[in-house]
């Protein structure tokens, strides 16, 4: 377990300061909001897999009319921290304490998803097993057509290691994405190390 993700203060301080540490976030949470915004639905619903502090929801709730965003974390400082900034859209969003690493995570959660979104995150469940699992899982939430996003922490393509603990290289993430039978799979925006891989479901 990642003991800073509990701390209260730790989270307030990385809410205030990730932004201007990591500004091609900004960039980043741009591309997340284009591509919910292109889908059909006028009010897609949106899961957010390890939503932190809120901060993509926040994007996503002013950037997009009409959607429903529910996002999961496993770490009780970061929903309540979320709960607290988001206060203002409860009527469009909700958080809730989920561990990704558990098989049953999904339990409780909406299907036929039109949209599941990730920043900065899956790495941090520390294996590829777990990342795979997560992606394999959201293939079946997904509706048909339903956009999968993880802007990511990768290992970068220089690099002579292919796998850093729960980071791969964009190539890997992309062959996951191929082998659940997303469709129109790609990474339109790479930063080197931080990747945005994304795909359509496929089935239906
Ligand atoms: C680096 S932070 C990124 C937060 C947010 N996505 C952002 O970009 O601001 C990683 C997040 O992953 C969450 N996390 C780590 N392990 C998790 C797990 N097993 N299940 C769910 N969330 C987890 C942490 O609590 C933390 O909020």
């Amino acid at each position: 377990m990642n003991h800073r993700f509990h701390d209260r203060d730790w989270v307030e301080n990385y809410a205030e300061t990730i932004t201007t540490r990591r500004p091609e976030r900004v960039e980043a949470f741009a591309h997340i909001v284009k591509q919910v915004q292109a889908l059909e639905s006028d009010s897609p619903t949106v899961i957010e897999l390890a939503a932190g502090p809120g901060l993509l929801a926040s994007a996503l709730l002013d950037g997009v009319d009409g959607l429903q965003y529910v996002g999961v974390d496993y770490s009780p400082a970061m929903v309540h921290f979320a709960e607290n900034k988001m206060a203002d859209y409860k009527a469009r969003c909700q958080f809730l304490c989920v561990d990704l690493r558990k098989e049953n995570w999904a339990e409780g959660l909406p299907t036929q998803v039109d949209a599941i979104v990730s920043n900065m995150a899956l790495h941090d469940l520390d294996e590829l097993k777990f990342v795979e699992a997560v992606y394999q899982k959201s293939a079946e939430l997904l509706k048909p057509g339903g956009l999968f996003l993880n802007a990511e922490l990768v290992v970068k393509p220089e690099s002579e290691e292919d796998v850093d603990g729960g980071k791969a290289k964009v190539g890997w993430h992309l062959e996951v994405l191929n082998g659940l039978g997303f469709e129109k799979i790609e990474c339109p925006l790479d930063f080197g190390h931080y990747a945005c891989i994304q795909g359509h479901c496929g089935k239906g």
